[in-house]
């Protein structure tokens, strides 16, 4: 974390004024827990880059897995002045096993490594929307996790996203998913009738209580 300080004090003094990212999710140090699993270290670190950062900032943060957590994490990303949270990172230290070597696929931390891709949409369409529902809404949402086509972009912006990053499919299909998943987007929208995103965004509906 040390190290995101001394970069964010460069950022500060540098003539840079695009958005910048405080990742305080990466499931992949060895040996560092996520930050933003620790509650009290989050709210510490965004105190001490407040007292000095003046430029855009949002957070990327892990998912969480219980109403309790959503509601304390939002509480302390509410008493700073971000601008958007970023939900959510790879859901962290997952096993991926190659059945015919018995074995695992990947190197570092012995196979265990943060998992991306579909399997995730349904943890990361819960953490976008448990955010908007307790967030400042001058607190903007990046959607993150499952998108592969233009109605898991639909699903996400329908839980609250206000913009959308795509890790596990652009690694896949290179940077002509975009364009696809634009134009699935639209035509969803087309079909539906909508012109602007912001006519269904967050608009998620439920059964009632
Ligand atoms: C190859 C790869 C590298 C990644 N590196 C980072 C990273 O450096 N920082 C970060 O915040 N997330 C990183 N991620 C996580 C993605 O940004 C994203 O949050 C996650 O994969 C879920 O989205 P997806 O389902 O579209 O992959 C990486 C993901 C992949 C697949």
């Amino acid at each position: 974390m040390q190290d995101n300080i001394e970069t964010l004090k460069k950022l500060e003094d540098s003539d840079f004024h695009g958005f910048t990212e405080l990742n305080l999710s990466c499931p992949n140090v060895v040996g560092k827990p996520q930050v933003a699993y620790d509650f009290e270290l989050t709210e510490k670190i965004l105190t001490e880059v407040f007292s000095f950062f003046t430029k855009p900032l949002g957070v990327k943060l892990p998912p969480y897995f219980d109403p309790a957590h959503f509601d304390q994490m939002a509480t302390i990303l509410n008493k700073f002045p971000l601008v958007f949270v970023n939900a959510i990172n790879s859901v962290g230290n997952g096993l991926i096993i190659d059945p015919e070597k018995e074995q695992v696929v990947i190197k570092p931390k012995e196979g265990f490594g943060g998992i991306g891709g579909e399997y995730i949409k349904p943890t990361a369409l819960a953490n976008v929307h448990a955010f908007y529902q307790r967030l400042n809404p001058t607190i903007q949402i990046i959607g993150t996790g499952g998108i592969v086509s233009g109605q898991d972009a639909f699903e996400h912006i329908l839980c609250g996203a206000s913009m959308l990053q795509i890790g596990t499919q652009l690694y896949k299909e290179g940077p002509l998913v975009f364009d696809r998943v634009l134009s699935e987007l639209e035509a969803i929208m087309n079909t539906k009738g909508y012109t602007n995103i912001e006519q269904f965004r967050g608009k998620l509906k439920t059964f009632g209580e």
